[in-house]
């Protein structure tokens, strides 16, 4: 019998009337105390969030790279950062990870860890197997080889790289190896996925085929953060933060908010431009893991 890697509390609602999410939990659980609820109340998702409030940054005093970015970040969606090179998609990533601090604003992570960062350029062990790329992350989690080598295979074939995973890494083609990339960031359970322009050397097609796979990554319970330049990876996400926007400072920079007027360009059903082409990525070990 097989059970979903990740087994946090998913996106489950809670009623709260201003404060952000912390205050929302103590208040609904003060209500709950007393045997009350308050129907009444805006519901907010409580699930894994980052939340971004009115950040910005600047490595050279006075070179703004970005400011006053505010939004939330949650599961169930595909997240777009996109701009201009040197407009700050990478630097943003970092910020969003915690790698960096940023100069102005700040981030709050909410049941994200660990965070994983994929990479442009796929850099892996040429003559190790695929299969040991991707069964490492396994086996970080303590499960023993042949339990990581089970779930590494189950992953790769829905990443549609069955057939590769006892060739070595550099056999693969580019396409190929990116894909094993985002795998091998996904066996090490993320709740916070940061890809950064994952097609940015690779051809039309096998950017196609890394595209369908982050979109297949929607509804894992993962948060996904993609920079890139490709017009097709922004049309495959669902939310788009665009560095070349100009933005507005946020009204109340003190506290978190719920519901604010996020500067995603919403693109609703765009993900759909991209069908995946596999169902569940999310990897499924087996119980009883040791
Ligand atoms: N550690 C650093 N110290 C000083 N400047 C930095 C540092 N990291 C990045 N920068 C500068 O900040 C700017 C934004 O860099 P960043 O890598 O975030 O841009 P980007 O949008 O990801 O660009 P690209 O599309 O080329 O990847 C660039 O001008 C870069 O030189
Ligand atoms: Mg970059």
């Amino acid at each position: 019998m097989f059970m979903n890697l990740r087994d946090r509390e998913p996106g489950r609602d809670a009623a709260v009337r201003g404060g952000g999410p912390v205050e929302v939990k103590l208040a609904h659980e003060r209500l709950a105390m007393h045997g009350e609820s308050d129907p009444g109340l805006a519901p907010i998702p409580v699930g894994p969030t980052v939340e971004a409030i009115d950040l910005g940054h600047e490595f050279v005093a006075g070179h703004r790279l970005f400011d006053h970015r505010s939004f939330i970040l949650r599961t169930n969606a595909l997240y777009a950062v996109t701009g201009p090179s040197g407009s700050g998609k990478s630097t943003l990533l970092s910020i969003l990870a915690g790698w960096l601090t940023p100069t102005l604003g700040r981030v709050i992570r909410r049941g994200v860890d660990p965070v994983r960062w994929v990479f442009q350029n796929p850099h892996g062990v040429p003559r190790r197997s695929t299969l040991d790329h991707v069964a490492v992350g396994f086996i970080a989690q303590g499960y023993r080889r042949a339990e990581a080598d089970r779930a590494a295979r189950d992953l790769l074939e829905r990443f549609s790289l069955g057939q590769a995973a006892d060739s070595p890494f550099a056999a693969l083609s580019g396409g190929e190896a990116q894909r094993v990339m985002l795998a091998r960031g996904l066996a090490s359970n993320p709740g916070l996925l940061l890809v950064d322009e994952p097609t940015a050397q690779l051809d039309r097609s096998a950017a196609d085929e890394v595209n369908r796979t982050l979109v297949s990554l929607i509804g894992s319970n993962i948060i996904v953060v993609v920079a890139t330049h490709d017009l097709q990876t922004r049309q495959a996400c669902t939310h788009v933060i665009d560095l070349a926007e100009p933005s507005t400072p946020s009204p109340d920079s003190d506290r978190p908010r719920h519901g604010y007027p996020n500067e995603f360009e919403e693109l609703g059903s765009s993900a759909e431009a991209v069908p995946p082409s596999h169902s569940d990525p999310k990897p499924t070990p087996p119980q009883g893991r040791s």
